[in-house]
């Protein structure tokens, strides 16, 4: 006798879409297959797709930018993710001047403890370098972190490291068997831009654009690429924005660099003309938003596999944090999207498919669980625990109804933001049902979860 059955559904598991039911005990997935025993919950589940938990590999959970701090903290932010299907997320640490590399971890650790409507992993951003903190990489990963995170940017923030601190991290990474996340844009040239922008007057969204071209991307993932490969170090660039940045990548893999690439929802659905908007201060993001052809682009590596991860970086600040800003070098940089993420990546997917311009309809939803979930599960070493339906995996699972037709509205989502990048912008389907290790947490408009059904997630890289 199973404890929860969902019978005739569409189920993605990682290699194809099995038409059958699904059974759960004691929190994990037991079978998955045609006519399956008993459950003492039952599920009729026909017309509706079963994916594995979404895991959105980057967010940034009430983080301190430019004097504001981001509104979605571990509870408002998770409790957004669940409604969108999202049952694990992966945060970010957020080093202090001063404060040592384990020491932020465990800070960042604690505040998940009893906040959290699902399951929370961390990267450690290492920002502030010194000896002590190179020490202590081996120790970071010990204590479960998924990545270790490096900015190329920020150096007002006191975030940038120069070429040589970067060998000396990645090294270590690589020693500790670890792997290296890089913010990849050249920081020094775009706040070369930016100044030059700034002294002629320029205060609007747009300069923040021109201050961040995709030049400065391509350079520094030609750079990073090359440093890691010294190190001998396993590289993943977060948020990869530009067509430029891509071909780049194209380049360096046919040299046989091995690089994981993460987009994100902004760069594939939202473009630079935001920023000449009477409210494109909000849409400030680093990188910026980009030309349309970018994320067209991307979409095609997206359906072409030469992307591993989509991701949101979610980071919402208030309309009045975002409009208070004198000027585009004072504006808090993010944007939002956790909870609307798997929604417009099966919209954009489902509807390429439709039109003939993308794999059929199957392929799509492997491919959109492999993005959103197994690849990120397999990379940040939470698999085989999550991210894929197979006997033995916890049994986190989104039940999608691919039905309704919606748009997406601010006043509709679980955040705190009190606006949204993506308003008015069309949705096919919605969350029907989603289940957290076997209980479920969310059912349509209703959280049944509550804050600290959540756990932090150690991540055993290499054990997958
Ligand atoms: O603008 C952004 N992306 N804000 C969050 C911090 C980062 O660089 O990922
Ligand atoms: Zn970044
Ligand atoms: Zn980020």
């Amino acid at each position: 006798m199973y404890d929860l059955v969902f019978r005739s559904a569409r189920i993605v598991t990682p290699d194809r879409v099995i038409l059958g039911d699904l059974g759960i005990l004691d929190g994990l997935i037991a079978a998955v297959g045609p006519g399956l025993g008993p459950g003492r919950e039952e599920i009729e589940a026909s017309g509706r797709i079963l994916f594995p938990g979404i895991i959105d590999a980057h967010v940034h959970l009430g983080v301190p930018i430019r004097g504001a701090e981001s509104v979605d903290g571990v509870r408002e932010g998770s409790r957004a993710a669940v409604f969108g299907g999202v049952t694990t997320l992966i945060d970010f640490t957020v080093q202090n001047k001063g404060e040592s590399l384990v020491e932020s971890f465990e800070r960042r650790r604690a505040g998940i403890e009893g906040a959290s409507y699902c399951d929370i992993a961390l990267h450690a951003n290492f920002t502030d370098f010194n000896e002590g903190n190179l020490a202590e990489i081996p120790e970071v990963l010990a204590r479960g972190a998924a990545g270790i995170k490096i900015f190329m940017a920020y150096r007002r923030a006191g975030m940038q490291l120069s070429d040589v601190e970067i060998l000396n991290v990645a090294q270590r990474v690589s020693r500790a068997g670890g792997l290296l996340m890089v913010h990849a844009e050249n920081g020094d040239a775009a706040d070369f831009l930016a100044e030059g922008l700034a002294e002629e007057g320029r205060r609007d969204a747009a300069a923040h654009a021109e201050s961040r071209p995709d030049l400065i991307e391509a350079e520094a993932v030609f750079r990073v690429a090359t440093l890691a490969r010294i190190a001998k170090c396993p590289l993943y660039l977060v948020h990869l924005s530009s067509a430029r940045g891509l071909e780049t990548i194209r380049r360096l893999r046919a040299d046989d660099w091995d690089i994981l690439v993460e987009t994100c929802p902004q760069y594939l659905l939202l473009d630079s003309s935001r920023y000449a908007e009477p409210d494109g201060q909000r849409y400030l993001a680093s990188p910026p938003l980009r030309a349309k052809n970018d994320g067209l682009r991307l979409l095609d590596a997206v359906l072409g596999d030469e992307i591993e991860v989509v991701a949101t970086d979610h980071c919402p600040f208030s309309r009045a944090a975002k409009d208070a800003a004198e000027d585009f070098l004072s504006v808090p940089n993010g944007i939002g999207g956790v909870e609307t993420l798997f929604p417009l990546m099966f919209t954009r997917l489902t509807n390429l498919a439709e039109g003939g311009l993308a794999p059929k309809h199957n392929t799509i939803l492997l491919r959109l669980a492999r993005l959103m979930a197994e690849n990120p599960a397999r990379i940040f070493g939470l698999a085989p625990r999550k991210g894929a339906i197979v006997s033995g995996a916890e049994a986190d699972l989104l039940l999608y109804d691919p039905a309704p037709h919606r748009e997406v509205r601010a006043e509709d989502l679980h955040g705190a933001a009190d606006w949204d990048a993506y308003e008015g912008m069309a949705i096919r389907g919605a969350v029907e049902g989603v289940w957290l290790r076997g209980k479920r947490i969310v059912e349509g408009e209703a959280l049944l979860g509550k804050a600290g059904d959540g756990r932090f997630v150690e991540a055993l890289p290499g054990k997958a």
